[in-house]
């Protein structure tokens, strides 16, 4: 087996794991579950999105959120604090809070581009090539990160070929870095293997990332097949928080806590304090009044308490 010795874990739960919770959940909440995910010893993180918050009420405060971490030596400099940005004007307000990385975010299957950015897959790229190119002149890192690799909502299930076609268009547009994400949880290893290998016809391995949703319960064997291929990047969300609002009926993300968790066995190094990192995902569970979705978490936290 191809395995990495180590893996970049992209915590994504404060953008992916909160923008579709339906009660608003405060800014300094927001900050906290950031400031606690690098305590645990997470290097990279999805802060926010700079989307229409009349699509998506939830990340409304991008701009304070962002604000909040720029002051009082509050951002860490070794930290990747990546943004989402479907346009020009979602760029251009992230920029002020210099980003280190900014997401553009497509998908393979055209009828979830339409829903979710509301604009063709042609068309996204078309609306994507200046962000990249802006974001390079800037100095910021471009990653692309495609949608529906395997099966989409609305048109069931989705080719490599899509695929290999929106890689291809991303890495011309100058995408340094492509995600290849199940979105509805729907994938098995071996179509997500095939999806991984489609991409990779035009990217390096060590430029692609994972992102699965566990709707299934596939997300962590589906995360061991792209091990198993040599992808060492995954978004992830703690405590499993997640889910797009325009992809009904999909759960949250393979949780953080568990790939940690399978990792360490494994004698892959991610850089993450496991026991740190579940009290964080605890935490903003009990927030949101929401079952913890980590396996590995719940296990260990039910043995503390026994
Ligand atoms: P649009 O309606 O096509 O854009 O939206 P428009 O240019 O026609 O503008 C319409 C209105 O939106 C205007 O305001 C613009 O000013 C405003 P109005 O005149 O009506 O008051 N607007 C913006 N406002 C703030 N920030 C912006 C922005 N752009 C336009 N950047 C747009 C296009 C992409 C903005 C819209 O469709 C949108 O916000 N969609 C939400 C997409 C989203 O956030 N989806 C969830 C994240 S992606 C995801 O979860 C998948 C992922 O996790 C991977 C996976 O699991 O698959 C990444
Ligand atoms: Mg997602």
């Amino acid at each position: 087996m191809n395995y990495p010795d180590k893996v970049q874990i992209i915590d994504v739960s404060p953008r992916d794991g909160l923008q579709n919770e339906k009660q608003t959940v405060p800014t300094e909440i927001k900050f906290e579950l950031i400031q606690g995910l690098i305590d645990a010893g997470i290097t990279k993180l999805e802060a926010t999105s700079f989307v229409s918050p009349k699509w998506v009420p939830q990340m409304g405060d991008n701009s304070a959120l962002m604000q909040l971490i720029n002051s009082n030596d509050n951002r860490h400099k070794q930290v990747c604090y990546s943004v989402l940005t479907p346009n020009m004007r979602g760029f251009d307000n992230a920029l002020v809070f210099a980003p280190d990385e900014v997401v553009i975010f497509g998908s393979a299957s055209e009828t979830f581009s339409q829903k979710n950015i509301n604009c063709s897959i042609d068309e996204s790229i078309e609306r994507f090539a200046p962000v990249a190119a802006a974001a390079k002149e800037a100095g910021i890192k471009v990653r692309g990160v495609i949608s529906c690799t395997v099966g989409c909502p609305y048109e069931g299930e989705i080719a490599p070929s899509q695929v290999a076609y929106v890689t291809k268009r991303l890495v011309e547009i100058g995408a340094e870095h492509i995600g290849i994400a199940d979105t509805i949880g729907v994938g098995t290893p071996i179509k997500v293997q095939n999806a991984l290998k489609a991409a990779l016809d035009y990217i390096d391995v060590q430029h692609i990332s994972g992102h699965f949703h566990d709707t299934y319960g596939q997300a962590l064997a589906n995360t061991l097949a792209a091990v198993e291929l040599g992808v060492a990047q995954y978004d992830t969300s703690v405590a499993g928080l997640g889910g797009c609002p325009f992809a009904k009926g999909a759960t949250g993300n393979v949780a953080t806590e568990d790939v940690v968790y399978m990792l360490q066995g494994m004698g892959i190094e991610t850089g993450v304090d496991l026991d740190k990192l579940i009290y964080v995902g605890q935490k903003i569970s009990d927030y949101l009044g929401r079952k913890n979705s980590s396996r590995a978490a719940t296990a260990l936290l039910a043995k503390q308490t026994s």
